[in-house]
């Protein structure tokens, strides 16, 4: 692959224990991680409910650790902009839950923040082929969304191929995301498919020492980075 790759590990605070969410994010940002995963459910679009502005605008002050906010909710576009607001970086929607993706991209973008399209496991390639120009990164689940701790679905690698090929034959300059069921022995095959954002929630803080985990994420991607 000739392009240059910055490959960064995304941990996921769904996962994390939130009566010490700081020292819990204090310890992934000593591992290294590139980004702060922030999932954001609304009960509608997804069959559970996280978190919202208030907790993205502490989180804002508390880290230095760019915000991903990962919008799980119908709608996107009435909040987007909001979330960049708070003192998101990322903003990324669900193509299946907005009609108007050229729209919010576009808010998304003159708000501030990098766009995000995302994609749901049955949700095919081709539905993000006329925003892709329009975006800045695509985020493919590898799960189906809603809750941390899910098996990866292994069609999803094929799926980030397709998509980089997609990126790459229109010389965009998109990254690729991949959230779900990703840990230490699936890491190195999803980067080697075209992935660059790494999401990981359980195989970081349902462990003893998210500080380690991250790293031993990141040393599993060395040769990418
Ligand atoms: C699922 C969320 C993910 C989740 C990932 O709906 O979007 O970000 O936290 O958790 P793991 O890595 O445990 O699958
Ligand atoms: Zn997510």
């Amino acid at each position: 692959m000739s392009r240059d790759r910055n490959i960064e590990i995304a941990p996921s605070i769904l996962s994390a224990d939130f009566s010490c969410l700081g020292d819990q994010i204090k310890a992934v940002e000593r591992g290294g991680a590139g980004v702060l995963h922030v999932d954001v459910m609304d009960g509608h679009f997804v069959p559970n409910i996280t978190i919202g502005l208030p907790v993205v605008k502490s989180l804002a002050a508390f880290t230095s650790l760019p915000l991903d906010t990962h919008l799980m909710i119908s709608e996107p576009g009435r909040y987007a902009t909001q979330f960049v607001e708070a003192g998101a970086q990322m903003v990324s929607v669900h193509v299946e839950a907005d009609p108007h993706l050229h729209r919010t991209l576009m808010a998304i973008k003159a708000a501030g923040a990098h766009a995000g399209v995302v994609l749901n496991p049955s949700t095919p390639v081709v539905s993000v082929e006329e925003a892709l120009q329009f975006a800045d990164y695509v985020l493919v689940m590898s799960v189906n969304p809603g809750f941390g701790g899910q098996k990866f679905i292994p069609q999803s690698i094929d799926k980030v191929k397709r998509l980089r090929r997609m990126i790459d034959e229109r010389q965009l300059n998109v990254r690729i995301e991949i959230d779900g069921g990703i840990d230490r022995k699936n890491i190195e095959i999803v980067v080697a498919a075209g992935a660059e954002i790494i999401v990981a929630g359980s195989a970081i803080f349902d462990t003893h020492d998210a500080e380690a985990a991250v790293k031993q994420l990141r040393d599993a991607t060395v040769q990418w980075v």
